[in-house]
């Protein structure tokens, strides 16, 4: 415990995460509403315009339309401090993600009613499950006809593999939609699709009572009963360590976009949602609420300000208290800095900090000094973990299209690897340089920042290759034998280290019964 224990414990820090159009960013602005952040429904997303100056900064968005940049979004609530990191729902920035979960205590995943859990929905659990991160999951848009919601929470069971346990329980769907009964505070919310007003509860603890025909039909009553004694049957009744532990998810059910079961889920989660966690350092596990500060860089964010060329280093605060303009060291660079401009993202506008603490997140303006990943303390010798690439997808050889401006792309280009929009590979044999990518747009994002940002011009030659592989060995022999053996496909990442690029699925078996002194690894991390 430290001084600073109280605010520590009055923060949530988490992501919305969901596949692309189930409603996270209807969700969000929602979730703001009730924090009093926003004051109309419609202000995060009534249209492109505004879109990109709230949650989205980058050009590049209004061009295309696509929720590229994560952002982060706080407020306060009920003597909380929430602070909601968006996140991109673009298959292709599916690392920047999957780095995002890396900042967060817990997760709400929405899924849309109707189609079910979809394949974005599934990866990133999939990394939820890998970290234990506490997921809650919201099952939108009921007022449209979807899915019996039995048959949702199967699905949700055996496609996500996680235990689920409903909180809330909707009433009818679709046309019929009449409310959600709230297992969680047992209460009836009856549904006015209206998608400015707040709805308010009626506390209704006996569900055999004759008084819930007064508000629904009786055929609908009975349905809910029913309903509900099954489901007290089947499902274990919540338990709050088991859901901090990621072994099961309490599900809520709603519509984001009228503004229905919205408030349950906010008032439900800042009850049970978990307050700041210890994160895992190489050298050892940080607790928040040690009293020297420490933090890590979980993304940047080029260009916010078109007027001038920087960037934002999102810090996630690990321990103890940030305070602008005292001496913090970058471990990395071993090199101390100091801060006078860092920000604070409250509701849709950044703006200067004094302090923050564990579990915020504070933005850097940084020409270059940061790259993702890289830790700040207050002196100590520190490096956070967990921040991996994965193998990409996809390669391509970058090639320089203006022989003037040969400094300006490798610039361009170091920066933004800095930034983690991709990876870099340099080939040990040619020295030509390969962008490896998770998704196609990701190729077209960096040309168009590398002209617009850097005026440099690049050209993607093909390039086939299956995976990059991550190698190491205890017998050198052996890995001088290998890097010999395969000096065409051997490369460096930008941490120098080494990478071995094979052709196809069949080479790289072989190579591994051929060496097995060598170990692949298909994460920079292991
Ligand atoms: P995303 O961030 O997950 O991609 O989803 P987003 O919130 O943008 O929602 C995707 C679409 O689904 C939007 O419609 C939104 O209005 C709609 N939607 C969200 N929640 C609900 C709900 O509870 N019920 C119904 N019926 N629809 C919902 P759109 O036409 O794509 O955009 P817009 O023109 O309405 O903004």
């Amino acid at each position: 415990m430290s001084q600073y224990s109280d605010e520590i414990k009055l923060r949530r820090t988490f992501a919305i995460i969901s596949h692309p159009d189930a409603g996270k960013t209807t969700l969000t602005e929602k979730l703001l509403l009730f924090g009093g952040a926003i004051h109309v429904a419609g202000a995060v997303k009534s249209n492109k315009i505004k879109k990109t100056a709230t949650s989205d900064w980058m050009e590049i968005e209004k061009q295309r339309g696509i929720s590229v940049a994560t952002s982060v979004m706080g407020f306060n609530y009920n003597g909380h401090k929430i602070n909601i990191l968006d996140t991109p729902g673009h298959q292709d920035f599916a690392e920047d993600t999957f780095r995002t979960l890396t900042a967060v205590d817990s997760v709400i995943i929405v899924i849309d009613g109707a189609k079910g859990v979809e394949a974005q929905t599934r990866k990133l659990m999939e990394v939820c499950r890998m970290r234990k991160t506490p997921v809650i999951v919201f099952i939108n848009k009921m007022d449209r006809e979807g899915q019996d919601p039995f048959d949702l929470l199967d699905e949700i069971e055996e496609e996500l593999q996680i235990s689920v346990r409903p909180l809330s329980w909707p009433i009818d769907m679709g046309q019929r939609f009449k409310g959600v009964y709230n297992i969680y505070e047992q209460g009836l919310n009856l549904f006015t699709p209206d998608k400015q007003r707040i709805t308010e509860s009626v506390a209704f603890k006996d569900l055999s009572s004759p008084e819930l025909e007064n508000y629904i039909r009786h055929s609908q009553a009975q349905k809910l009963r029913s309903d509900i004694e099954l489901i007290d049957g089947v499902y274990p009744e919540f338990d709050r360590e088991t859901y901090l532990k990621g072994e099961v998810a309490p599900v809520f059910f709603g519509s984001a976009l009228n503004n229905f079961g919205v408030q349950e889920l906010l008032n439900c989660f800042i009850e049970i949602a978990p307050e700041p966690q210890p994160i895992q350092a190489i050298e050892r596990k940080v607790d928040p609420h040690e009293e020297a500060f420490t933090g890590f860089v979980f993304k940047i964010h080029a260009n916010m300000d078109p007027n001038h060329r920087s960037c934002i280093a999102f810090v996630k605060i690990c321990s103890g208290k940030f305070e602008r303009n005292v001496n913090y060291k970058h471990i990395r660079l071993g090199k101390m800095m100091r801060f006078s401009s860092p920000t604070a993202f409250m509701a849709q506008k950044k703006e200067t900090v004094d302090e923050a603490y564990a579990g915020d997140i504070i933005g850097l303006p940084d020409t270059g000094n940061f790259q993702i990943g890289d830790t700040l303390t207050s002196g100590e010798e520190l490096h956070f973990k967990g921040l991996p690439s994965f193998s990409p997808e996809l390669f391509k050889y970058i090639e320089n299209d203006d022989p003037m401006k040969a400094k300006q792309l490798s610039k361009g280009i170091d920066q933004l690897m800095g930034e983690g929009v991709a990876q870099l590979f340099t080939n040990q044999f040619n020295g030509r340089k390969i962008i490896g990518t998770v998704g196609q747009l990701q190729f077209e994002v960096i040309q168009y920042r590398l002209l617009h940002e850097y005026g440099a011009q690049c050209r993607w030659d093909p390039i086939h290759l299956y995976k990059a592989c991550w190698i190491e060995s205890d017998n050198k022999e052996s890995l001088d034998n290998f890097k010999r053996r395969k000096s065409q496909y051997m490369a460096k990442d930008i941490a120098g280290r080494d990478v071995y690029l094979a052709d196809s699925g069949y080479v790289l078996t072989m190579a591994q019964q051929d060496f097995p002194d060598i170990k692949f690894h298909f994460t920079s991390e292991f």
